[in-house]
């Protein structure tokens, strides 16, 4: 299963807990601020995304109105369930009735156990932007206890998302990442390639979506270092990198491409553009670049003019 390249993901969830804005965001280049347009879906919508040129998914955005999640448990049964890959749960964080969500979430797996027993599962907890700051990762906690009870002993991962910010890039991430196939040849390559060029870091993203396909990094002994004609002296990291930098960038990188498309002129000449972007710092140097058909990249080396250049060449 995990080599096909075309996968059915089902996309479930209480009616209003998301489904929808999520979808819109990552694939079709909404923001956040316009979702509330988009109505309560009817029944299954159904589109494809094309990944990395190699995998498609096959999105069933299943409505979640409760007329909607009986027929599927019932007369649509065999035709939502089967030959499944992953199936995406939304959990709303502020709905007015989490036991019943509890149930219906247990109604799906029963029916997704028995018509396919491998597909991924994944549950975002979302809208934790409502929560207090203070309070989100007890709460996220306290709610993914609740959930694995009701998941009948399968396999899942939980994801704390929201609209509002980097989390919902995180969790698409996390959720395409598992699905990509030949996943371990790109990041041998990606290693090596990180090796040749001095890169510390490098990141791949996915050229429509922006999310993170993958990473490598280097640890480098400083004894062996590549800029030895400079005079250039690391400093030490005063503070270490944010842990949340991919999916930070993704984000930004989406509302650059937002902003580009109502622009067009800077649309057309950002289209053309090979590097997108580039820093030097006295600690680290980085650029984001085209590379490959599908696939943009983001370089960090150390600092020193030649290993940088000789990078983005
Ligand atoms: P059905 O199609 O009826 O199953 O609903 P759905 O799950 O597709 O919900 P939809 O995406 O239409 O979103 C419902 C509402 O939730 C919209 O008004 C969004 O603006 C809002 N919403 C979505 N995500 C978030 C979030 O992360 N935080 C907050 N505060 N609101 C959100
Ligand atoms: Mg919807």
């Amino acid at each position: 299963d995990n080599h096909k390249r075309k996968k059915k993901v089902l996309l479930m969830g209480k009616s209003g807990s998301g489904k929808s804005s999520m979808r819109a965001i990552i694939f079709s280049n909404y923001v956040a601020k316009d979702v509330r347009r988009l109505g309560a879906t009817i029944d299954v919508e159904h589109s494809h995304a094309r990944f990395m040129g190699s995998l498609t998914l096959n999105l069933w955005d299943c409505g979640g109105q409760d007329a909607f999640m009986d027929s599927y448990l019932s007369t649509q049964r065999s035709s939502v369930f089967t030959d499944v890959s992953a199936l995406i749960y939304v959990f709303d964080i502020e709905s007015r009735d989490p036991t019943t969500d509890l149930e219906t979430y247990n109604n799906i797996i029963r029916a997704l156990k028995s018509q396919s027993p491998t597909a991924l599962i994944f549950c975002l907890i979302h809208k934790m932007d409502l929560v207090q700051n203070e309070h989100r990762e007890r709460i996220y906690d306290e709610r993914c206890a609740a959930i694995v009870k009701k998941s009948e002993g399968m396999d899942l991962e939980t994801f704390a998302s929201s609209i509002w910010d980097q989390t919902l890039y995180k969790a698409w991430a996390g959720i395409v990442h598992r699905m990509i196939p030949n996943l371990v040849v790109i990041e041998r390559f990606l290693l090596a390639f990180a090796k040749q060029i001095y890169a510390e870091e490098i990141v791949l993203f996915e050229r429509s979506t922006f999310l993170t396909v993958t990473h490598v990094s280097v640890i480098r002994d400083s004894n062996e270092s590549s800029e030895t004609q400079t005079g250039d002296v690391r400093p030490e990291y005063t503070t270490l990198p944010a842990p949340d930098r991919h999916e930070r960038i993704s984000s930004i990188m989406k509302s650059y491409k937002h902003t580009c498309t109502r622009h067009s002129r800077t649309s057309a000449s950002a289209a053309g553009a090979f590097v997108l972007f580039k820093a030097q710092t006295p600690s680290f140097n980085s650029f984001l670049a085209r590379f490959t058909e599908n696939t943009y990249i983001c370089v960090v080396i150390p600092p020193g003019e030649a290993a940088f250049n000789c990078a983005v060449l």
